[in-house]
């Protein structure tokens, strides 16, 4: 994530300041780790950067000054490498002279190696940042080049990953030279004056002209102009449209709720989670590691602890590791798991999962843990926070803020991270899958296409949804991967419809649950993939036989192409077919959409449901 402004207006009006810190308030639900801008003055750039909120910048500026000048990029930061210090703040310098600055949301993956290079060839680094990388070696490139245009487009040849850079030089003080891949950017056109932002919220006050970027190109906007090329250098252009949102919705990326944002995000969060996992020699790395390979080596049990939707990220986890790196692990809800005086040792790994990284029960399961001798990772969406500090070793999600209370792509990044987690433990204990992380680290970069060509069939599963605003009950069933999400399923229908709702084991249906279904009680059932072992497929199939049989309204999730479900399902909702391990990452989000839509239709608030907070930090 990270929130991105650039702005260049006529010499005269010199209120560059300005409309940048304005643009950063909007984009500033982008990530609120630190801010920063940098401004162009008459042959000079001054900087200011903070950690913190905006807030914290605003202060700054007014304690000291910042000329007046009419060129000028601003940041809002969403940590990913480094932690949210002042130093780690956006822009960076490039060069020693100071005439350069830049920002960047994004990952360069192949930092460390230009780190290398940059550090043999006499380079000082003040950050800790992958960003600085980037200044320095645009500032190396403007110095044989001349030009900040051509200069930005040596640069990001030599990048990979995912970039939107923008950058200013004292000696070009009309132009903000802007680039993209894999990030977003979209540039405002305005009468004399231009603008560039991560979306359209940066500019919504000022211009409702925008114009969406390609992928691979670069962009240099002066008062009066606006040029596109790729990154090949040949000229490009990019697509212009109106905004219809205003400038509440604009924030919202024009979508009703934070929640449906969120939830279209999804494809983001996962890639975004993907990157920069291997190191130079091809072997899958967490971000911190506090402890060593030896001590990770001699772990023979894992607890993974965890509360709310992330516990059943851990339920996935749970099949993912015991299944790939063949060691016992089990999942806990973290309050329970504290108090309950459990037995830990040297070699008792403990796992935790939090979006927030500050969910006290959470904390305080991984404080015991540690004060009893276990070692400890976290998985987190927060860098910095508490439980990442507290920990071992960590591993973040990159699904940038979640600000809607349910959370959805927290969600999808967490099993990601699981995934990763499970490889990498399975690399470490040398066991038969780790030949194989490379095949599944293919497979799961194919998941976000599969996600975005989901949300683009979910019009049924809305209708079902507001045909069903009145129902009382739903109960939901899955096995294996799938039993966690119908877990999760049935907490976003409680948590957002407040409607009584249920997630079984489909096996445990006979053992009991069977006695709930009479005619015309809905139940989602997550079916496994064909493909899955040990006949699950057929068996749950025979499920929806059994409660079809009672009279259940059977709400099927399936695999593309499997015509078994068809008659036995009142509703089938097909999803992307994807390796049967990675299937929660597809399978959930018709029953996130269906919540979301089903108390959208109750004309309930589905970002600040009752009763419920985003961080619980009591016990
Ligand atoms: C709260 C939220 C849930 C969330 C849970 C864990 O209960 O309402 O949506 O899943 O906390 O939060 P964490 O930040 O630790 O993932």
């Amino acid at each position: 994530m990270c929130g991105i402004v650039g702005y260049v207006g006529p010499r005269v009006s010199e209120r560059a300041l300005d409309v940048v810190m304005e643009g950063l308030a909007r984009l500033e639900y982008r990530g609120y780790d630190s801010a920063g801008v940098a401004l162009v003055d008459h042959g000079h750039v001054a900087t200011a950067k903070r950690a913190g909120k905006l807030a914290n910048l605003r202060h700054a500026i007014e304690e000291h000054a910042l000329p007046e000048a009419a060129t000028a990029i601003g940041h809002t930061r969403w940590a990913t490498h480094g932690g949210p210090t002042d130093e780690n703040a956006h822009p960076h310098r490039g060069g020693t002279d100071g005439k350069l600055a830049l920002i960047h949301n994004g990952i360069i993956e192949n930092f460390h190696a230009l780190k290398s290079e940059l550090i043999e060839a006499g380079v000082d680094f003040r950050s800790e940042t992958d960003t600085e990388v980037a200044a320095h070696l645009l500032a190396r490139a403007y110095d044989e080049t001349g030009d900040l245009t051509e200069a930005m487009r040596l640069v990001v040849n030599r990048l990979e990953g995912a970039f939107t850079l923008l950058a200013v030089h004292a000696d070009e003080p009309d132009k903000v030279v802007a680039s993209r891949r894999n990030s977003p950017l979209v540039i405002g056109m305005g009468d004399g004056e231009n603008f560039l932002g991560s979306d359209v919220a940066a500019f919504i006050g000022h211009t409702r002209h925008a114009v969406e970027m390609g992928q691979d190109q670069v962009v240099t906007i002066t008062p009066e102009s606006v040029q596109v090329i790729g990154f090949d250098g040949t000229p490009a252009e990019g697509k212009p449209f109106e905004v219809t949102w205003d400038a509440a919705a604009a924030e919202k990326g024009g979508y009703p709720t934070f929640m449906e944002k969120e939830i279209h995000e999804q494809p983001h969060a996962v890639a975004d989670t993907l990157l920069g996992r291997t190191d130079a020699e091809g072997k899958l790395t967490l971000d911190e590691v506090r402890i060593s390979e030896e001590d990770l080596r001699n772990i023979d049990r894992i607890v993974i602890v965890a509360c709310g939707t992330a516990a059943y990220a851990g339920m996935v986890a749970q099949y993912a590791i015991e299944h790939w790196a063949r060691i016992q692990c089990e999942v806990e809800l973290a309050h329970e798991f504290r108090y309950r005086d459990p037995v830990l040792t040297p070699s008792t790994l403990i796992v935790s999962i939090s979006q927030s990284g500050e969910t006290m029960d959470t904390l305080m399961a991984v404080k015991h843990a540690r004060a009893m001798g276990a070692k400890t990772v976290s998985i987190c969406n927060t860098h910095g926070a508490t439980i990442p500090r507290e920990s071992d070793a960590v591993l973040y999600t990159h699904a940038g803020p979640e600000i809607a209370v349910a959370s959805t792509k927290a969600f999808l990044a967490q099993i990601t991270a699981c995934y990763i987690l499970g490889l990498y433990l399975a690399q470490l204990h040398g066991g038969s899958e780790a030949r194989n992380a490379a095949e599944v680290m293919r497979q799961l970069q194919e998941i976000p296409e599969k996600i975005t060509d989901l949300l683009g069939r979910m019009e049924r599963v809305r209708e079902i949804a507001r045909f069903m605003a009145d129902t009382r009950s739903v109960l939901f069933l899955g096995r294996h991967v799938g039993y966690p999400v119908a877990m999760e399923g049935a907490l976003k229908l409680k948590e957002l419809a407040y409607i009584h709702a249920e997630g079984f084991a489909a096996g445990e249906l006979k053992h009991g649950p069977i006695a709930l279904i009479e005619p015309g009680q809905p139940v989602f059932i997550v079916v496994p993939s064909p493909e899955s072992p040990h006949s699950l497929h057929d068996k749950v199939v025979s499920n929806i036989q059994e409660i079809r049989a009672r009279g259940a309204r059977t709400l099927v999730i399936a695999e593309d192409g499997d015509e078994s479900v068809v008659p036995f399902a009142d509703e089938v909702v097909y999803v992307p077919k994807a390796w049967w391990m990675l299937d929660p990452l597809l399978t959930v989000v018709p029953l996130q959409v269906f919540a979301c839509e089903l108390a959208t239709a109750k004309g309930l608030d589905v970002d600040q449901p009752r009763n419920l907070a985003k961080s619980v930090t009591v016990e």
